[in-house]
């Protein structure tokens, strides 16, 4: 079998076809994945259709499996393997509260936050549930030169949720909670394989910006945001039952979307893999 690639979009994402990850991924073709990852920053695999222990084995090619964070939302047999599923949801006015449903970065109040997150569609309403992504390292090559200078350096503290967060998180309970970190974020990271600089935000979590007032912070973020949101930068999977998704946590933000039949069933698997301390850009 010969792995082939197809790009998505002009500026990122990769379908690749001609590898089967229910065998044992040898270590050339591992090493290719990762480059691949590193490089196009969301990998499709159709029709794969892992089983939990499969889909383990695939995400440790990429680094250490993280361990979920909502321990109510992951597999018994598998505990680094959680799931989405629609039966846990909360409805408002008969819609589905999605998990997930603004663009964001997964865990960024964590000091060393996932490096990549994957998931498995194992039953796919019959119209939308899609999820979207956008490209931070193109949105912050498009950026002026004036606004790159003026957040050079800049950080923000990422915490449970944001006092503006444009979403409410899963509820916690106090226990839970106290467990949760906060950890200052460089507002402009650099990718330790690829070099490339990308935005690192993610309003649902961005407590202002350290050193800047309030309200200038929060029009700075929002600006980045609006920016980096535009659907130029955007690649968005339509699912078919059996995709493999993963994508690199620190080059692209990703959002769920709500816009299915709630009656329609919707579960998926979620792995996590584990990253380092991001890199502050510094030029
Ligand atoms: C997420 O991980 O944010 C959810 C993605 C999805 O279920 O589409």
């Amino acid at each position: 079998m010969t792995m082939n690639l197809h790009p998505l979009h002009v500026q990122f994402g990769a379908q690749i076809t001609g590898v089967d990850l229910k065998q044992s991924i040898h270590d050339e073709l591992a090493s290719s994945l990762r480059q691949c990852l590193a490089d196009h920053a969301v990998l499709v695999f159709p029709n794969q259709g892992l089983n939990p222990a499969q889909f383990e084995a695939f995400g440790q090619v990429f680094g250490d499996l993280m361990p979920q964070q909502f321990k109510q939302y992951t597999l018994d047999d598998f505990p680094f393997i959680g799931f989405n599923s629609t039966n846990d949801l909360p409805r408002k006015n008969g819609k589905l509260q999605v998990r997930g449903e603004n663009y964001h970065t997964d865990h960024s109040n964590e000091l060393c936050p996932p490096r990549a997150t994957s998931l498995v569609a194992v039953q796919i309403p019959s119209v939308g549930g899609d999820t979207q992504f956008v490209d931070v390292r193109q949105a912050y090559d498009d950026l002026p030169q004036t606004l790159k200078q003026k957040i050079k350096g800049v950080r923000s503290l990422h915490v449970l949720q944001s006092s503006r967060s444009p979403r409410s998180f899963t509820k916690l309970s106090d226990e839970e909670r106290a467990k949760i970190p906060s950890h200052a974020q460089p507002l402009v990271i650099e990718h330790p394989v690829s070099g490339r600089k990308a935005l690192y935000l993610n309003t649902g979590r961005m407590e202002g910006l350290l050193g800047m007032p309030e309200e200038e912070a929060y029009d700075l973020i929002n600006l980045l945001y609006e920016h980096s949101t535009q659907s130029k930068y955007e690649y968005r999977h339509r699912w078919q039952v059996g995709d493999v998704v993963i994508w690199d946590n620190r080059s692209v933000m990703h959002q769920a979307n709500a816009d299915y039949d709630p009656e329609e069933f919707r579960y998926l698997y979620r792995l996590m893999v584990s990253g380092d301390a991001l890199l502050a850009a510094n030029a």
